[in-house]
């Protein structure tokens, strides 16, 4: 479904992103990780169309998307929830989710029962400010704004960043009933290692900009860790 081939990406004359593959295979989760700074926020800026590509490919369902603008994107189904959360403090719940809308192509209006069904805890908080919610709140409706537009490719940076452990387990299981659903593959960044072991089903890890070691997560061996993750 997204297939990156030699992607070269630069913030001014900084060279970033160095030659990078990647598959995303329809319905799986594949976790992309790798120490602090390595690139990883800049991959997930270049899928979702936010950054520009100096060189290589960017394809999905079997179309160059390489030089599509980010809106484009969102409207084949790409969402982007990033690192951050980054929701709007002043809008109620409700409104920040129907912020995810926007990205939809057919004339729905409200906020999907499915989505509010993934989220208990926010539909009854849909009238509250979004920047009175807990940090785990927030990241929950974060994840709910992308999903508002039933994606088929949802790109996850860091979830559980700065996250307490029990909402960690409900945003587990949001991704895990969102991959059992079928239509939507997960790209998700993560730093927390039995969380993407938990979920992952492919793996990829960065290290300066490039991709060094890749396979399935559960053939993932402690030795690759050790390589490539410990800090
Ligand atoms: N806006 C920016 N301008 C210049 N350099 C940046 C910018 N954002 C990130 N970088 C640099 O790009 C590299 C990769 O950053 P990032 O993709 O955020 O890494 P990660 O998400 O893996 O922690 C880092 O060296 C970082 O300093
Ligand atoms: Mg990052």
């Amino acid at each position: 479904m997204l297939s990156i081939d030699g992607l070269d990406v630069f913030y001014g004359e900084s060279h970033i992103l160095r030659g990078v593959h990647m598959h995303v295979p329809a319905g799986k989760v594949v976790c992309l990780m790798g120490r602090n700074g390595v690139g990883k926020t800049t991959l997930l800026k270049a899928i979702a169309g936010a950054l520009p590509a100096r060189r290589g490919s960017v394809t999905y369902d079997d179309e160059d998307i390489t030089k599509a603008p980010s809106h484009v994107r969102a409207r084949a189904g790409i969402a982007y929830v990033p690192q951050g959360r980054e929701i709007f403090p002043r809008l109620t719940v409700r409104e920040n989710l129907l912020v995810g809308l926007e990205a939809r192509t057919d004339r729905v209006k409200d906020v999907p029962e499915s989505v509010l069904a993934l989220f208990p805890a926010l539909r009854s908080m849909l009238t509250r400010r979004g920047g009175d919610l807990s940090g785990g709140q927030q990241q929950q409706l974060a994840i709910g704004r992308a999903l508002v537009s039933e994606p088929r490719l949802l790109l996850l940076d860091e979830p559980t960043e700065g996250i307490q452990p029990s909402i960690i387990q409900e945003i587990e299981q949001v991704i895990r009933r969102v991959r059992d659903a079928g239509e939507t593959a997960v790209l998700l960044v993560e730093q927390y290692l039995d969380f993407a072991r938990a979920l992952g089903d492919l793996y990829y890890i960065m290290d300066r900009g490039s991709i060094v070691a890749e396979g399935e997560t559960r053939n993932l061996t402690d030795e690759v860790v050790r390589t490539h993750l410990t800090v």
